[in-house]
């Protein structure tokens, strides 16, 4: 079985039950199963809120805090590739972080997100990671 879905690097590159082992820039976050379908889960890694998000059979990393005002994102709703921030509902795209519409005019950061066997890695940047 070959699996070439699950590189790691970028947003959305893991797939579900990816085979590649993660390198070391990458911290566990959670269980696989633990991500609803078409759903999220917020979780801490290294003291950083990151929403684990699946959408579509992809899974997603993105900062859990909403870029207009401090609310988590991981409680919005998911529609196609992106989240709705439940409290003033701006969307947010799940590849890029960008908002698709008023009020947050800023990003959110994203987050490169892999799957090795049951579980869910993510890499922080440095500066994010204690
Ligand atoms: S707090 Fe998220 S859009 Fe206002």
């Amino acid at each position: 079985m070959t699996d070439t879905a699950n590189l790691p690097g970028g947003p959305g590159a893991g797939g579900a039950g990816g085979n590649i082992r993660p390198d070391s820039s990458y911290v566990r976050a959670c269980a696989l199963a633990d991500v609803p379908e078409d759903g999220a889960l917020g979780v801490e890694v290294q003291d950083t809120p990151v929403a684990i998000i699946r959408a579509g059979g992809e899974i997603f990393a993105l900062h859990d805090v909403c870029s207009h005002e401090e609310v988590p994102l991981s409680e919005g709703d998911i529609y196609d590739h992106t989240v709705e921030c439940w409290l003033h509902g701006s969307c947010f795209d799940l590849r890029t972080g960008e908002p698709t519409g008023p009020p947050a005019t800023k990003p959110v950061p994203t987050y490169p997100v892999q799957t090795y066997g049951d579980d869910v890695y993510v890499s922080l940047p440095e500066q994010e990671a204690r």
